[in-house]
């Protein structure tokens, strides 16, 4: 059998780049398999593009990066095989809207493997009922709150048992109840499941304390990787700016400055 891996992500000197500017740069980071790993940061650093890196949708222009022992593979057929390992928790919860939530969750499963119907309808019930929907099976989407729906794409996520999970704002647009029963599904998720969580958000408050570690990206690059405690009792100004969600600081400055420079360019 093999050996499980001991990181699920490891990355090393590695640079994104996207229409033709680099976004971040001298990426290094391990993330030890079964953690939970918050990525912190103002809008517009990065931090859904270093998913898109994770996912090999977007291909370092420098560096190495491997998932579970493994770079990640270029070949879209190897890429598709091992993206079955991975469930992604979009921004915009990508529910289709003619689908009930039972045949959303079942996606998944139809388009990956054949399983027979009994078997692939449990299998159905039993993600809906890990997050606390077993009611909801029959229901459509337009006919979910806010947090149903996350919840839903949360089960359709899980629905191939991926180790590795990745989730981009899940509290964008939740109340604050919303976002706490989310924030406690994916903990619980992924402790009852032995997981591995990358939580992208810039929902400080929210996301901390069910972190393992954290690293908060800004400037274009990692500026922070410790623990949750050690980050709260950082005392480095670009930290304490956004920690404290002061308007003035080091961050607006650079994306102030970055913003300027586009528009020049434009
Ligand atoms: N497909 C793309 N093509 C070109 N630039 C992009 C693309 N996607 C994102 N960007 C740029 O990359 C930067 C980081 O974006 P993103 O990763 O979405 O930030 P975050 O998720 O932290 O808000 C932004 O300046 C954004 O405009
Ligand atoms: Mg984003």
């Amino acid at each position: 059998m093999p050996v499980p891996a001991a990181n699920a992500l490891a990355l090393q000197g590695v640079r994104l780049d996207r229409g033709g500017r680099t976004i971040l740069r001298d990426l290094d980071l391990t993330v030890p398999a079964g953690s939970i790993t918050a990525v912190l940061g103002p809008s517009g650093t990065g931090k859904s593009t270093l998913l898109a890196a994770l996912t090999g949708e977007l291909v370092p222009a420098a560096g190495t990066l491997r998932v579970f022992d493994r770079p990640v593979p270029r070949g879209s057929r190897e890429l598709l095989e091992m993206r079955k390992g991975i469930g992604v928790l979009l921004q915009g919860n990508g529910l289709l809207t003619d689908l009930s939530v039972a045949e959303n969750v079942a996606l998944p499963l139809r388009t990956h493997t054949r399983l027979p119907e009994p078997l692939l309808r449990r299998l159905v019930e039993m993600k809906l009922n890990a997050v606390g929907l077993r009611g909801a099976a029959d229901l459509y989407p337009r006919e979910l709150s806010g947090g149903m729906a996350r919840r839903v794409a949360l089960a359709r996520a899980l629905a191939l048992d991926p180790p590795l999970m990745l989730y981009d704002e899940p509290l964008t647009g939740l109340d604050p109840i919303a976002s706490g029963v989310i924030m406690s599904l994916i903990q619980r998720l992924s402790r009852s499941l032995g997981l591995t969580s990358i939580i992208v958000s810039h929902h400080v408050h929210e996301t901390l304390p069910i972190a393992d570690q954290v690293v908060v990206i800004a400037n274009h690059g990692i500026v922070f990787d410790g623990t949750p405690a050690r980050l709260q009792a950082s005392t480095d100004p670009l930290i304490r700016q956004f920690l404290d969600g002061q308007p003035d600081g080091p961050i607006p400055f650079e994306s102030a400055r970055d913003g300027a420079a586009r528009a020049e360019a434009a």
